[in-house]
Formats: C-alpha cells, sequence, structure tokens
C-alpha cells in the first residue's frame, strides 16, 4: 500500500521539478535572446517600461541617495544627467551641485522628471538627444550616464559629445547594471571609453552595479 503511494506522488514530484527546470531555461534563453538582439539593435527603453527604472528592488541596489554621493560633486558644479528618464536621481544630485541640467530623448520622461524636481531652483529640463547635445562646448564639470550609453548606437560617438561639453579636466560618470537587457561588462565601457580618449580614475561597485568615473586621458 505504501509502496503504491510512493508510486504515485514520484512521478507527479519529477513533473514538477521538470516544470520547475523548463521555465528556467525558458526564461534564461529568452533573456540570452532579449540581450543578444539589444546589443545588436539598441534602442532607448521603451517609455511604457517606465516602471522597471523605479522598482524597489532597483532602488535598493541603486539608492538615489548613495548614487548622488558615489558622484562626489562639489556644491559649484555644473552637470549634465544624460538620460534622466523618470528623473529617479535628479533631485539628489541637484542637492550635491550648483546646477543639474537633466536631459532625455523621451518627452514623456522629461514630464515625470518635472514633477519630481519642482521647486528645485537649480534644475533644467533640456529636451534633447546624446548623439547632438543641445549645450555649448566646454561649459561643463561632470556628464552623469546612468543606463544610458548602453542603449545608443554609437556609444564611443556619445562619448566624444560628452567631451565636448566638459570643461578641461571635467569629468564623465558612468553607471551600469546587470539588470539592465542592454548591460556590459565595465571592461566594455573601459575599451568604449578609451577609444573615446578618455581614461578611468574612479570605479565603484561590482559586476552587477557599477559606476566608472573618467577624464581625458
Ligand atoms: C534605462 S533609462 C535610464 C534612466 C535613468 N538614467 C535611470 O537610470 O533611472 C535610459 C534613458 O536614456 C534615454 N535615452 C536613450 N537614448 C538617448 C539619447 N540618444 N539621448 C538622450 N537620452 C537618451 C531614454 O529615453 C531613457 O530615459
Amino acid at each position: 500500500m505504501v509502496e503504491a503511494v510512493a508510486a504515485r506522488r514520484t512521478p507527479r514530484r519529477h513533473a514538477g521539478v521538470n516544470l520547475a527546470l523548463g521555465t528556467l531555461a525558458g526564461f534564461t534563453l529568452a533573456q540570452l535572446g532579449l540581450r543578444l538582439w539589444i546589443r545588436r539593435r539598441p534602442i532607448p527603453i521603451p517609455y511604457g517600461w517606465a516602471w522597471l527604472l523605479e522598482n524597489p528592488w532597483r532602488r535598493r541596489y541603486r539608492d538615489p541617495r548613495r548614487l548622488a554621493d558615489a558622484c562626489a560633486l562639489r556644491l559649484t558644479d555644473r552637470v549634465l544627467e544624460v538620460g534622466c528618464g523618470s528623473g529617479l536621481f535628479t533631485p539628489e544630485l541637484a542637492g550635491r551641485c550648483g546646477h543639474v541640467t537633466a536631459l532625455d530623448i523621451e518627452a514623456r520622461y522629461l514630464a515625470q522628471t518635472a514633477v519630481k524636481t519642482a521647486g528645485l531652483p537649480n534644475v533644467t529640463l533640456l529636451h534633447g538627444d546624446l548623439a547632438a547635445l543641445p549645450c555649448e562646448a566646454g561649459g561643463l564639470d561632470a556628464v552623469i550616464l546612468i543606463s544610458v550609453l548602453t542603449e545608443l548606437p554609437a556609444p564611443v560617438a556619445a562619448l566624444r559629445e560628452c567631451l565636448r561639453v566638459l570643461r578641461p579636466g571635467g569629468r564623465i560618470i558612468i553607471g551600469e547594471e546587470f539588470f539592465g537587457p542592454e548591460y556590459v561588462r565595465a571592461c566594455t565601457v573601459d575599451a568604449w571609453a578609451g577609444a573615446a580618449g578618455l581614461r578611468r580614475v574612479g570605479r565603484l561597485g561590482n559586476g552587477w552595479a557599477y559606476l566608472q568615473t573618467y577624464e581625458l586621458a
């Protein structure tokens, strides 16, 4: 009798394990496919995915306060935050520097940033494309790109454009995270930066979420 019950349970347990393994394999394959596809044809994050930027889990490993501290801005700095998205980091950055220009190619993201920065006198919103920044040359102390560079088809050219708007001695701060489907390893960003004439002067975080600082080589 006991044997008969055990025999009935075992196939069901196997079916459960198989289903779990199949789901895991399917998810992994879908992730790999998505990441390879995005690597070949980078695109800006669709507006409908905005919730991904603000989810509580991301807020933990990309805590806006900690990120803004890690940027080590001075209170007189003029900063350009490229691809500000929903404005998750903009208010914290504004509290640590002289002025922030928050730029995005998607006007609906800028509208969200406007809500978060309402009443902050040192924030300007700018609709524009990183490929041709609507900013004068040499006027900025820092350019910050969090999960943006990898959305561009020509990251090296984008970094050269960031260099154009920086003052001599200014810094470019780049953050990427594994959670983003367009993720690349830190060494890839180093290689892009090197090709643009930059050298890394700082690195924080780990392979899952890093923040790297560059200056003109
Ligand atoms: C993944 S989101 C990151 C948003 C924000 N930095 C964050 O980490 O929460 C990338 C942002 O970059 C913007 N973006 C993509 N390509 C851009 C470009 N060529 N010029 C300016 N912004 C761009 C997107 O519209 C989007 O808001």
